[in-house]
């Protein structure tokens, strides 16, 4: 249509395609860095609780286990927020006036529970479960952080989509025995501190996490170790003979023999996280990574 507009109206039509383009490419950036940023996810805060409890007052200072609160975190889903009762087992003799917390006697007076903010709430439609993650060796650190030197609770981890296909992708890198999960302490073997692992399922083909047993101290010549193989006894095969008793390697035999423990343990010894992690995998039966991130796993 040059008859109607010039050539420097077509530049200009080109330059406002352009000009459009980049707004758009702008606001794309900006919604995306919102949408990751702590504002949105709540990543960091520290929201307003009815009463100031303090985890690392209770379980650093105190002693207390996750568990003693957060019953049900082996168990189901959720890891469950206590109940007054809990609360009150200490505080109906200790710091009785304050009034901090006023709150909580209030609440066991009237009946009424305490009503926490909560901290991480992903959103319904996604399907998330405590116990699977805490029964195959993912610490509660790993995702929630040092949780006994928080003063208040926030949240460590943005929990957004990413942030749990990364471990599923390989959760190798963040697997720890069992046995350790709430150890907020734990760290990854190296060539320093190594860990060692023995598997009943390696003689009887029978892998769950309970058939694993790990420790820090060397277990050649070592009777404390003798006690940390109690659990797998478990696992042994109903018949054994005391003849079939057999010997730890390397000295510790008189220990074993001691506890009656029927059955041939081998350690191997770890001084990575990735040996470790691929050790525990195969161990912890862990599904491999393209079943662990398709969409049915956390959207069903
Ligand atoms: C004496 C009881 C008690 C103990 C012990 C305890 N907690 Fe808690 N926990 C609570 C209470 C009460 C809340 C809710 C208030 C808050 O968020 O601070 C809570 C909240 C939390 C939350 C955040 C919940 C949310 O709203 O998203 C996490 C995560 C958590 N606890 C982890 C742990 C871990 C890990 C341990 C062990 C290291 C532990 N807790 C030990 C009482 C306890
Ligand atoms: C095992 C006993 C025990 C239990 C269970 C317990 N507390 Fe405490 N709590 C204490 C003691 C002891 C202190 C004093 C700590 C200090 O000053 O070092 C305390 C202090 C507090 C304080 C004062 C601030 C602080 O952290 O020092 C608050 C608030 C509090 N507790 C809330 C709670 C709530 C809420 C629960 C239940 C979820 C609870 N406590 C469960 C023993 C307990
Ligand atoms: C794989 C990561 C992961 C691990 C491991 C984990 N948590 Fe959580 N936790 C979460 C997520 C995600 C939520 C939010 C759940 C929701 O909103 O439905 C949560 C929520 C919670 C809550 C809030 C109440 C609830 O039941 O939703 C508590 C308390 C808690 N976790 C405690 C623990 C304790 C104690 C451990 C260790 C024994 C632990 N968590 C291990 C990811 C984890
Ligand atoms: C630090 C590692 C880690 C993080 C972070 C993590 N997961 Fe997992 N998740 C695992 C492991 C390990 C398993 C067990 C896999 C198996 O047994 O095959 C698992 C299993 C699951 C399952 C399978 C449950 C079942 O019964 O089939 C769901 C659902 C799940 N995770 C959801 C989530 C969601 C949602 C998040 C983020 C909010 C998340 N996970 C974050 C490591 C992790
Ligand atoms: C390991 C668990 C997990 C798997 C696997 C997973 N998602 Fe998600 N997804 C989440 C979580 C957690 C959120 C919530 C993120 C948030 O709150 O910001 C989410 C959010 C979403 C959303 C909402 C938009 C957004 O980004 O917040 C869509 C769409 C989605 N997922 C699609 C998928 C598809 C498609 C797949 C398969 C390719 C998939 N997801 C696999 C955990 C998972």
């Amino acid at each position: 249509m040059p008859q109607i507009f010039d050539r420097s109206s077509n530049a200009l039509a080109r330059m406002s395609l352009v000009l459009t383009g980049l707004i758009v490419i702008a606001l794309g950036i900006t919604l995306d860095q919102l949408q990751r940023s702590p504002w949105v996810t709540r990543q960091g805060q520290r929201p307003d609780q009815p009463v100031p409890f303090s985890h690392k007052h209770h379980v650093q200072g105190l002693g207390l286990q996750c568990q003693y609160c957060h019953t049900t975190v082996e168990k189901s889903s959720y890891a469950g927020i206590p109940p007054t009762r809990t609360c009150m087992n200490c505080h109906a003799q200790i710091w009785t006036n304050a009034q901090l917390l006023e709150p909580v006697r209030n609440s066991w007076y009237t009946g009424q529970s305490i009503v926490w903010t909560k901290v991480h709430d992903l959103p319904d439609f996604v399907y998330f479960n405590h116990e699977i993650h805490v029964n195959k060796g993912i610490g509660c650190a790993t995702c929630h952080g040092k949780v006994d030197e928080m003063p208040l609770m926030y949240a460590q981890n943005t929990l957004q989509m990413e942030w749990c296909l990364d471990c599923h992708r390989n959760p190798a890198k963040n697997l720890r025995p069992t046995a350790q999960i709430y150890n907020m302490a734990w760290e990854r073997p190296s060539e320093d501190k190594p860990v060692w692992c023995a598997s009943i399922s390696d003689q009887y083909g029978v892998p769950t996490a309970q058939s694993v047993s790990c420790t820090r101290t060397d277990p050649a010549g070592n009777a404390d170790v003798a006690a940390s193989l109690k659990p797998l006894a478990l696992f042994r095969p109903a018949v054994q003979s005391a003849a079939q008793a057999a010997t730890l390697t390397g000295g510790a035999s008189e220990a074993v023999a001691a506890n009656a423990m029927p059955v041939q343990i081998q350690f191997q010894k770890f001084t990575s996280q990735d040996e470790l992690g691929h050790f525990l995998v195969d161990h912890y039966n862990i599904r491999t990574p393209k079943d662990l991130t398709s969409c049915e796993v956390c959207h069903r």
